[in-house]
């Protein structure tokens, strides 16, 4: 393997890529409007879906070329059978240097000991609302109880950094943007509100339905306490962070509508069906799980070089050109 240890994953824009985020399964406990469709999902044969070794193999080789951060996405990661089995062995991979996994958490109470005890600590929790009628209307599922006894769960064994992901869907959330941000400044989490992307696998999305991060800065620094950008922020970091000036701790947004970050992406995808993406919203993507089930080590890695350096210069949602990606956020992975 050592010579497959080479230059980093470069592309022809020089962003360089150290950052994998895994999708290991397409299906989901519950149906976000902004992802799923209420019914009828169909979701990926099984013998389709890579196996715990065959994304070991391709952490391993990836590793190789210069990737150290791995997040673990879905659907909803924690419906996938074993998982902490499949977190300790990608954690006990020399090279990889951060873990962690986004989850709903709904399956939190039920798991959040097994992946705490398999060595997991970075989560994010995805919740948009405190309101139960809301989370229902938004979710379809009466599931807000479980994920707050989940929240609380993983504070108490220890995880951390916890960061809740919450979309920001206008004319809809407006009222939960404080309630929000109130719980995770008395809970000490941080909340990252991320703009509604045109990833909805109903169509539903459009400009005028985005409540923008300078909205809710504005919100939060007249309703909650005054906020400022960080000092010195992380520039290759997806969400720009912001803190109270009381102290109150620290909020991200993701504006990938209002601001696009595409020039200071590190990251590279795979999906549960072992397709490799070098965008959320890429239109063409390369598949390595042929390669992992019959080609070699040395096959997937310039696979994975390739694919990186195919990578365009972002994503065009402010354009009348943009072509929303055919698979939707839930077999893509956030
Ligand atoms: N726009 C923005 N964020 C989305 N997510 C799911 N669908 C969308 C969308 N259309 C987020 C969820 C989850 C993460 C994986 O992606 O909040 O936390
Ligand atoms: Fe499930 Fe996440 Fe999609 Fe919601 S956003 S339906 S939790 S995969």
């Amino acid at each position: 393997m050592s010579t497959l240890a080479a230059a980093p994953l470069v592309d022809s824009f020089g962003r360089v890529h150290n950052n994998l985020r895994i999708s290991i399964t397409d299906r989901c406990n519950v149906r976000c409007f902004y992802c799923m469709p209420e019914k009828g999902v169909e979701f990926m044969p099984r013998s389709e879906i890579l196996t715990f070794e065959e994304i070991e193999r391709f952490v391993r080789v990836a590793v190789t070329l210069g990737v150290n951060k791995i997040r673990i996405t879905g659907g909803e990661p924690l419906v996938r059978k074993d998982l902490p089995v499949l977190l300790r062995k990608l954690i006990d991979i020399p090279g990889v240097n951060d873990i962690a996994l986004t989850t709903n958490g709904v399956l939190l109470p039920k798991l959040a000991g097994p992946l705490y005890d398999a060595g997991l600590r970075r989560l994010n929790i995805h919740l948009d609302t405190l309101d139960r009628d809301r989370f229902f209307h938004i979710t379809r599922r009466d599931d807000l109880g479980k994920v707050l006894d989940g929240i609380a769960l993983a504070r108490r064994l220890g995880f951390g950094p916890i960061k809740l992901n919450a979309v920001a869907v206008k004319n809809l959330v407006e009222e939960d943007i404080v309630p929000i941000a109130r719980f995770c400044r008395e809970n000490r989490i941080e909340p990252r509100f991320i703009e509604f992307m045109p990833l909805d696998a109903q169509q539903l999305w459009n400009k005028s339905k985005v409540l923008t991060a300078d909205e809710i800065i504005e919100t939060l620094s007249r309703e909650v306490a005054p906020l400022v950008p960080v000092a010195d922020p992380d520039p290759r970091a997806p969400a720009t962070e912001y803190v109270y000036t009381d102290g109150g701790g620290t909020v991200g947004f993701i504006s990938s509508v209002s601001k696009p970050f595409c020039m200071n992406c590190n990251r590279l995808r795979i999906t549960s069906d072992g397709k490799l993406r070098y965008c959320l919203f890429a239109i063409e993507e390369t598949d390595v799980r042929g390669i992992l089930r019959s080609g070699t080590d040395e096959e997937l890695a310039r696979t994975i070089r390739e694919t990186v350096s195919k990578k365009w210069i972002g994503h065009e949602i402010n354009s009348s050109r943009f072509v929303a990606p055919p698979r939707p956020m839930y077999a893509i992975g956030g």
